[in-house]
């Protein structure tokens, strides 16, 4: 049965659609109603980030041990090693750079002794506009940091050998709270940098109970963000603060010419919206050399791809690869770091001192074929095709239509056969599916359907593939994930995602107290192949191997740019639905008109076949809209959904 209505019909459903089907709990006038189609783009753009932002970062070197000539020799590196030629561009500074905030001016002081160059003819007229010059002469592009509150990480959580901001509690006070406008003029428009990563330890290490502000070494600043609890963070001012600081670059830099990185470590919900604000956005706590840490950062991302793409990036913490569990002696974990790295669409940020590079590490970071997965300018983020506990499979959609890359990663300490077969990477059954070792860089033999694959501990394959799509005449949305955007996650209550590895460690470095608990909201967000809730796509019983999951009451855009003429779905609630007792109607919408809905379909109804015509279509709005509110959230699942020829 094909429950097809056409546009004819549903031109006059929809002041119906819009006004009847609102839901029970009704939106204040003044609130917009994040269901309502707006035929928009809703993404914005700002800054420079149009892929992956790559290149160099003090922190994960040198903490704040940082200086001029370790910077500079690490940048000299990049560019005699070649790396600069495949993209790596950015020199970072991090925290530790700044002496104080000269008084009563303001003005930021930045620490001499370490940067030489930044001298001034008097000691508060610094400047770093002689090291950006230079990094400038090298062809590479520059980066500061700073915080959204008065005060620093390195103030909040110092270590033995921090070097901190020395002066009053008002000559400490080095971030960006009450300062905006005047520091970010300073650093992009006098000092001349490319780049900003904006901390937030401003916001969680300066509440009146810190015995440090207690002890009046510092101001009290409000607890906004509290790290392991979503509900008790001030998510709307967090957001507001974050929300200037993109202002006000744009301000500085009209032209666009900056990378804007937000630094709350996943918390207050940011998983969500940071593809609003910033350039790209961390997902989790600061990575450490360690693999279980590692597992941490990347699980963080894993599960996001639809909130990344061109312009707009998940980040799981700069590289680690050369130190640690990563270092020349462990060069099977450093390749597995950088290729899930790669293959999720991270920013490529080096964390180590490359001027003592062995040539095997340089090669890792160096390896054009996996960097060129990066880069790949379509943007997608790779998709979970196979996921358990010990094994994982990450195929991400390239731009030449017939072309994925794919990453079998075994996260265990035992070796795996892997199986990787056709279905995984929506390739037809029974054609020749060629394949390139991105390492190795060589064509491994044609296989058809399935190929084997050994992997020892820890050991990760990236290859690269070319075959037939299995759908011939378009493309699900799943393989388009940089095309989606989430405009209404559904989620009425915030909640931890309970999937992302909890390594020891994450409190106070010792296994005292009861271990981590999930801390990273973002549960029930919408999914690539998946329902929200990691549950496979099916609909009485008939899975979809392709397709978009999210829960009831969301509203998703896809990029359809006129490319294509018909978008089809099988759509339903989910079996695996927690709410069995509502129903759901389906609504799709090109350019802000209503194009084709569904009935109003319940737990027990068969899959409803969704089709609309979308020829000239920029914008395709899906929504799905319960009638009724249940108790608990209701999964629905757009099968096969596609845009087609
Ligand atoms: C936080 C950030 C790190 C680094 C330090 C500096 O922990 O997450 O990346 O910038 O602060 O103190």
């Amino acid at each position: 049965m094909r429950n097809v209505l056409s546009h004819g019909v549903l031109a006059c459903l929809g002041w119906f659609t819009v006004f009847i089907g609102a839901g029970p709990s009704p939106v204040a006038s003044a609130t917009p109603d994040p269901l309502q189609p707006t035929g928009q783009w809703a993404e914005q753009h700002f800054g420079n980030a149009a892929l992956p932002p790559m290149g160099w970062n003090s922190w994960n070197a040198f903490h704040t041990q940082i200086d001029e000539a370790k910077l500079v020799g690490s940048a000299q590196a990049i560019v005699d090693s070649g790396l600069r030629e495949l993209g790596y561009r950015y020199i970072n500074i991090d925290d530790g750079w700044w002496q104080q905030r000269h008084q009563p001016d303001g003005r930021m002081v930045v620490r001499t002794s370490i940067f030489p160059s930044a001298r001034g003819a008097n000691p508060e007229q610094t400047s770093f506009r002689p090291l950006v010059d230079r990094l400038h002469g090298l062809g590479l592009k520059a980066g500061i940091y700073s915080d959204v509150g008065r005060n620093a990480c390195s103030q909040g959580y110092p270590g033995p050998d921090s070097l901190l901001p020395t002066g009053t509690v008002a000559e400490r006070e080095v971030g960006l709270y009450g300062h905006l406008a005047q520091d970010l003029s300073l650093y992009f428009q006098e000092w001349g940098f490319d780049y900003i990563k904006v901390d937030g330890c401003g916001l969680n290490a300066f509440s009146p109970d810190k015995p440090a502000v207690k002890a009046g070494q510092f101001r009290a600043f409000p607890a906004y963000v509290v790290s392991d609890s979503v509900n008790q963070t001030r998510v709307a001012d967090i957001r507001k603060l974050y929300g200037e600081v993109r202002d006000e670059l744009t301000r500085v830099r009209p032209a666009g010419d900056f990378v804007f990185s937000i630094c709350n470590w996943g918390t207050a919900n940011v998983r969500a919206w940071g593809r609003d604000y910033g350039n790209l956005w961390r997902t989790s706590d600061d990575i450490e050399p360690r693999w279980a840490r590692m597992l941490y950062n990347f699980d963080s991302v894993v599960t996001r791809e639809l909130y990344s793409g061109p312009g707009h990036w998940n980040d799981p913490d700069m590289l680690y690869v050369g130190q640690g569990d990563f270092d020349a002696n462990h060069l099977t974990e450093a390749r597995t770091h950088f290729a899930l790295w790669a293959i999720v669409d991270a920013p490529l940020i080096i964390g180590y001192d490359l001027r003592q590079a062995p040539k095997a590490l340089l090669d890792i970071l160096g390896a054009p074929e996996i960097v060129a997965v990066n880069q790949d300018r379509a943007g997608n983020q790779g998709v979970l095709a196979y996921t358990s506990d010990d094994l994982q499979i990450i195929v991400k959609q390239l731009s030449a239509r017939d072309e994925k890359a794919v990453v079998i990663f075994n996260r265990g300490t035992e070796a795996v056969n892997a199986t990787l077969t056709a279905a995984h990477l929506k390739f037809q059954p029974g054609t020749p599916i060629q394949v390139r070792d991105l390492w190795q860089r060589r064509d491994l033999p044609v296989f058809t359907d399935e190929v084997a694959i050994a992997l020892a501990p820890r050991e990760s394959v990236m290859l690269r593939v070319k075959g037939r799509p299995q759908l011939a005449d378009g493309t699900y949305l799943s393989e388009m994930p940089a095309r989606l955007y989430v405009a209404a996650d559904g989620i009425r209550a915030l909640q931890p995602d309970p999937q992302i590895h909890r390594p020891v460690d994450m409190g106070d470095g010792t296994t005292r107290g009861s271990g981590p608990r999930p801390a990273l909201a973002g549960w029930g967000g919408p999914r690539a192949d998946s329902t929200p809730y990691n549950n496979e796509l099916r609909l009485r019983g008939n899975v979809y191997s392709s397709g978009i999951g999210a829960l009831a009451n969301s509203r998703l855009q896809v990029k359809a740019d006129g490319q294509f003429n018909r978008f089809s779905a099988q759509v339903g609630m989910d079996d695996s639905s927690l709410e069995r007792g509502t129903k759901v109607r389906f609504e799709v919408y090109g350019d802000g008109h209503l194009l084709a809905q569904s009935l109003a379909l319940g737990a027990d109804d068969a899959p409803f076949s969704l089709e609309a015509r979308v020829t000239g279509v920029k914008i395709v709005e899906l929504v799905a809209r319960e009638i009724g509110r249940g108790s608990a959230p209701t999964v629905v699942a757009w099968g096969e959904a596609a845009l087609r020829h």
